[in-house]
């Protein structure tokens, strides 16, 4: 197996930095989207397991990337807990019942992994199966403050003012929902270990939106509850944990101390930098910015040759941009950067 991405994840020497891009299956492949319309909808795509290894297997054909990544969305939690998912072409997702009461939040449950869940577990088993060892697998799941973001507005939010609100004027109550689904976002990702993920990430899309002492509260304390969760359940020991905290650059020092194996960073650092503040604690997987794929080949070579330099010649980074590719990039823009990956980086 090419295990590039696990090698450097563990802080060992490889031949050459590996690279994986977050949402490399998506709407910018013209497979993907023929894929999606045969599915019928987003949601049918990633609850039928034979198309979501469809799709996660798409960009692997093309380009010679060192990890796939399950095609599902953090949004299965909260669909699975009976909040109803459904994303709507060019509005995002939308849960046709939030939670915005005490009383609401209390009648939520921990769903079961592998029977509220299984098409996800279907799809992790099929995907490993199809993959023939041939690159490592990553589970994936949304943090507990960015799912209650998500559950508490019912949609995407440039503020998210609600969820705010309510940690502002209920903590108690802020804090129930987060630990339920801490929970089950713990119990989700060791189910999709156990099933075949061979690392497991957490995104944390809105951590960044908090004041520090909110997102020290709110959103690290529960990340750090996961960490341990698969600390304890000896999930972690060979299944290690990403944390990708959009936006939390001033938390670095804590992220890294929260028990996971390596932290995502978005561009607003610089490698080098977040490398001297965390030492050799993590690894690290990051961090151009999506907007580069708009520029021509030479600034793309250049801004990858920047990044490689910026961490330096030491073991435990995994290229990747700062935030999911964007719609909009052409796929040959994706290539170029991935081929100045593997030529400037190679021991
Ligand atoms: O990286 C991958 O290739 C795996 C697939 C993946 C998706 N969503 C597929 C998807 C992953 C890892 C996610 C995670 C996710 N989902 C996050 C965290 C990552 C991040 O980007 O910060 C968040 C915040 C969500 C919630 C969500 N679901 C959003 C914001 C959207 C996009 C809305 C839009 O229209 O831009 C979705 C839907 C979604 N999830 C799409 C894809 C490919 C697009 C839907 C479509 O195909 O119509």
């Amino acid at each position: 197996m090419n295990d590039r991405f696990l090698r450097a994840l563990g802080r060992q020497p490889v031949d050459r930095t590996p690279v994986w891009i977050m949402r490399q299956a998506g709407r910018y492949l013209p497979e993907y989207r023929a894929t999606r319309a045969r599915a019928g909808s987003f949601v049918n795509l990633c609850k039928t397991p034979e198309l979501a290894c469809e799709v996660t297997l798409q960009p692997l054909a093309r380009y010679p990337l060192d990890a796939a990544i399950l095609f599902s969305d953090i949004l299965t939690i909260p669909d699975a807990m009976g909040l109803g998912l459904s994303v709507e072409e060019g509005s995002g997702p939308r849960l046709a019942k939030p939670v915005r009461t005490r009383g609401a939040i209390e009648k939520l449950g921990v769903p079961d992994a592998e029977t509220d869940l299984r098409y996800v577990m279907d799809a992790v088993r099929l995907i490993r199966r199809e993959l023939h060892g041939k690159v490592p697998l990553i589970g994936f799941a949304g943090s507990p403050w960015t799912l209650a973001c998500y559950m508490i507005e019912g949609e995407g939010s440039s503020s998210f003012a609600r969820p705010k609100a309510l940690a502002l004027d209920d903590a108690a109550t802020m804090h129930k929902l987060l630990d339920i689904v801490a929970r089950s976002v713990a119990a989700y990702l060791a189910a999709q270990a156990a099933a075949g993920a061979q690392a497991l990430m957490v995104f944390d899309t809105w951590g960044g939106l908090l004041a520090p002492d909110m997102f020290r509260e709110f959103s690290l304390r529960y990340l750090a509850q996961i960490a341990q969760s698969l600390q304890i359940h000896n999930v972690a020991r060979h299944v290690p944990l990403i944390l990708f905290s959009k936006g939390a650059n001033s938390h670095l020092e804590a992220l890294a101390d929260s028990g996971c194996a390596a932290l995502g960073l978005d561009w607003t650092i610089a490698l080098g930098d977040a490398r001297m503040r965390v030492g050799n604690r993590v690894a690290l997987q990051g961090n151009l910015d999506p907007a580069v794929l708009h520029a021509s080949p030479d600034a793309i070579r250049g801004e990858v040759k920047r990044a490689l330099d910026s961490f330096g010649p030491h073991p435990g980074h995994v290229f990747n941009l700062g935030h999911g590719i964007t719609p909009d990039v052409d796929p040959e823009k994706l290539g170029v950067l991935i081929e100045a990956v593997h030529e400037l980086s190679a021991r």
